[in-house]
Protein backbone atom coordinates (compact mmCIF):
# COMPACT_ATOMS: atom_id res chain seq x y z
CA UNK A 1 0.00 0.00 0.00
CA UNK A 2 1.52 3.15 -0.64
CA UNK A 3 1.56 6.23 2.13
CA UNK A 4 -0.49 9.23 2.04
CA UNK A 5 1.75 11.28 3.07
CA UNK A 6 -0.43 14.34 3.05
CA UNK A 7 -2.98 12.60 6.10
CA UNK A 8 -0.36 11.29 7.91
CA UNK A 9 1.24 15.24 7.87
CA UNK A 10 -2.22 16.46 8.79
CA UNK A 11 -2.19 14.38 11.58
CA UNK A 12 1.01 15.29 12.90
CA UNK A 13 0.37 19.43 12.69
CA UNK A 14 -3.09 18.65 14.48
CA UNK A 15 -0.81 16.77 16.83
CA UNK A 16 1.86 19.21 17.35
CA UNK A 17 -1.51 22.08 17.81
CA UNK A 18 -2.86 19.63 20.58
CA UNK A 19 0.23 19.45 22.33
CA UNK A 20 1.22 23.12 22.77
CA UNK A 21 -2.19 23.84 23.67
CA UNK A 22 -2.52 21.24 26.43
CA UNK A 23 1.06 22.63 27.24
CA UNK A 24 -0.70 26.29 27.27
CA UNK A 25 -3.79 24.65 29.83
CA UNK A 26 -1.45 23.26 31.91
CA UNK A 27 0.51 26.81 32.46
CA UNK A 28 -2.79 28.11 32.94
CA UNK A 29 -3.54 26.05 35.73
CA UNK A 30 -0.60 26.20 37.05
CA UNK A 31 -0.23 29.70 37.09
CA UNK A 32 -3.79 30.18 38.18
CA UNK A 33 -3.03 27.69 41.40
CA UNK A 34 0.20 30.32 42.25
CA UNK A 35 -2.22 32.96 41.72
CA UNK A 36 0.40 36.07 42.22
CA UNK A 37 -3.10 38.33 42.00
CA UNK A 38 -4.35 37.39 45.10
CA UNK A 39 -0.80 37.74 47.17
CA UNK A 40 -0.68 41.49 45.78
CA UNK A 41 -4.19 42.35 46.36
CA UNK A 42 -4.02 40.85 49.97
CA UNK A 43 -0.87 42.87 50.36
CA UNK A 44 -2.18 46.15 48.78
CA UNK A 45 -5.04 45.36 51.30
CA UNK A 46 -2.75 44.98 54.30
CA UNK A 47 -0.78 48.57 53.06
CA UNK A 48 -4.18 50.54 53.05
CA UNK A 49 -5.38 49.17 56.65
CA UNK A 50 -1.59 49.89 57.51
CA UNK A 51 -2.37 53.36 56.82
CA UNK A 52 -5.71 53.51 58.19
CA UNK A 53 -4.64 52.32 61.48
CA UNK A 54 -2.13 55.45 61.01
CA UNK A 55 -4.90 57.70 60.59
CA UNK A 56 -7.78 56.92 63.05
CA UNK A 57 -5.03 57.20 65.97
CA UNK A 58 -4.51 53.51 66.84
CA UNK A 59 -1.17 54.39 68.09
CA UNK A 60 -2.25 56.95 70.85
CA UNK A 61 -3.00 53.67 72.58
CA UNK A 62 -1.43 50.76 71.13
CA UNK A 63 2.07 50.44 70.76
CA UNK A 64 3.71 48.66 67.22
CA UNK A 65 7.37 48.33 67.14
CA UNK A 66 7.80 50.11 63.70
CA UNK A 67 5.32 52.20 63.50
CA UNK A 68 5.93 55.91 65.22
CA UNK A 69 3.66 56.62 68.18
CA UNK A 70 3.63 57.73 71.71
CA UNK A 71 3.63 53.99 72.46
CA UNK A 72 1.27 54.77 75.79
CA UNK A 73 0.25 51.23 76.16
CA UNK A 74 -3.38 52.22 77.36
CA UNK A 75 -4.03 48.90 75.03
CA UNK A 76 -1.92 46.34 74.90
CA UNK A 77 0.61 46.65 72.35
CA UNK A 78 -0.40 44.90 68.85
CA UNK A 79 3.15 43.42 67.61
CA UNK A 80 2.79 39.81 67.27
CA UNK A 81 -1.32 40.04 67.39
CA UNK A 82 -1.77 37.45 64.52
CA UNK A 83 -0.09 34.52 66.71
CA UNK A 84 -2.41 35.53 69.66
CA UNK A 85 -5.42 33.25 69.79
CA UNK A 86 -7.91 35.24 71.76
CA UNK A 87 -8.70 38.99 71.65
CA UNK A 88 -9.78 41.65 73.80
CA UNK A 89 -10.29 38.37 76.44
CA UNK A 90 -13.28 37.34 74.66
CA UNK A 91 -12.95 36.61 70.89
CA UNK A 92 -11.05 33.70 68.96
CA UNK A 93 -8.78 35.33 66.44
CA UNK A 94 -9.93 35.57 63.22
CA UNK A 95 -10.11 38.03 61.04
CA UNK A 96 -13.93 38.50 61.26
CA UNK A 97 -13.63 39.14 64.35
CA UNK A 98 -10.36 41.60 64.86
CA UNK A 99 -12.63 43.65 61.95
CA UNK A 100 -15.52 43.43 64.19
CA UNK A 101 -13.74 44.87 67.74
CA UNK A 102 -11.91 47.10 65.42
CA UNK A 103 -15.27 48.35 64.27
CA UNK A 104 -17.47 47.97 67.52
CA UNK A 105 -15.51 47.61 70.32
CA UNK A 106 -18.56 49.08 72.46
CA UNK A 107 -21.01 46.93 70.67
CA UNK A 108 -18.98 43.81 71.80
CA UNK A 109 -17.72 44.53 75.06
CA UNK A 110 -19.79 47.71 76.87
CA UNK A 111 -17.63 50.18 79.05
CA UNK A 112 -14.19 48.11 77.93
CA UNK A 113 -11.43 51.18 77.75
CA UNK A 114 -11.53 50.70 73.96
CA UNK A 115 -14.02 53.81 72.42
CA UNK A 116 -15.65 53.09 69.11
CA UNK A 117 -13.22 55.76 66.97
CA UNK A 118 -15.75 55.44 63.76
CA UNK A 119 -14.07 53.02 61.82
CA UNK A 120 -16.12 52.15 58.78
CA UNK A 121 -16.54 47.95 57.85
CA UNK A 122 -14.01 48.56 54.93
CA UNK A 123 -11.42 50.39 56.88
CA UNK A 124 -11.62 47.75 59.67
CA UNK A 125 -11.20 45.20 57.33
CA UNK A 126 -8.31 46.05 55.86
CA UNK A 127 -6.25 46.94 59.44
CA UNK A 128 -7.70 43.18 60.39
CA UNK A 129 -5.60 41.90 57.33
CA UNK A 130 -2.33 44.39 58.31
CA UNK A 131 -2.67 43.09 62.17
CA UNK A 132 -2.82 39.62 60.76
CA UNK A 133 0.93 40.23 59.03
CA UNK A 134 1.91 40.85 62.54
CA UNK A 135 3.54 38.00 63.54
C1 LIG B 1 -8.31 55.04 73.95
C2 LIG B 1 -7.39 53.97 73.71
C3 LIG B 1 -7.61 53.06 72.51
C4 LIG B 1 -7.72 53.42 71.18
C5 LIG B 1 -7.72 54.81 70.58
C6 LIG B 1 -7.78 52.19 70.45
N1 LIG B 1 -7.73 51.12 71.29
FE1 LIG B 1 -7.70 49.15 70.76
N2 LIG B 1 -7.76 48.62 72.70
C7 LIG B 1 -7.71 49.49 73.78
C8 LIG B 1 -7.82 48.71 75.02
C9 LIG B 1 -7.80 49.27 76.40
C10 LIG B 1 -7.96 47.36 74.62
C11 LIG B 1 -8.15 46.15 75.52
C12 LIG B 1 -9.65 45.89 75.60
C13 LIG B 1 -9.99 44.65 76.39
O1 LIG B 1 -9.24 43.67 76.30
O2 LIG B 1 -11.01 44.65 77.04
C14 LIG B 1 -7.89 47.33 73.17
C15 LIG B 1 -7.93 46.18 72.42
C16 LIG B 1 -7.68 46.13 71.08
C17 LIG B 1 -7.48 44.94 70.33
C18 LIG B 1 -7.46 43.52 70.89
C19 LIG B 1 -6.01 43.28 71.33
C20 LIG B 1 -5.82 42.01 72.11
O3 LIG B 1 -4.75 41.41 71.95
O4 LIG B 1 -6.67 41.66 72.90
C21 LIG B 1 -7.26 45.31 69.04
C22 LIG B 1 -6.97 44.40 67.86
C23 LIG B 1 -7.33 46.73 68.98
N3 LIG B 1 -7.58 47.22 70.24
C24 LIG B 1 -7.16 47.48 67.83
C25 LIG B 1 -7.34 48.85 67.78
C26 LIG B 1 -7.37 49.60 66.57
C27 LIG B 1 -7.14 49.03 65.18
C28 LIG B 1 -7.59 50.91 66.90
C29 LIG B 1 -7.76 52.09 65.99
C30 LIG B 1 -8.86 52.00 65.06
C31 LIG B 1 -7.69 50.96 68.35
N4 LIG B 1 -7.55 49.69 68.83
C32 LIG B 1 -7.88 52.11 69.06
C33 LIG B 1 -7.54 50.85 73.72
C34 LIG B 1 -7.62 51.60 72.56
Amino acid sequence: MPPHPRPAHHRQRLGAVLSWVGLAVIVGVVAAACDPEEETGDAALAERGEEALIEYGCLSCHAIDDLPGPQGGVGPPLDGIAERRVIAGELPNTRENLAAWIANPQEIDPGNVMPDVGVSDDDAEAIAEYLQSLD
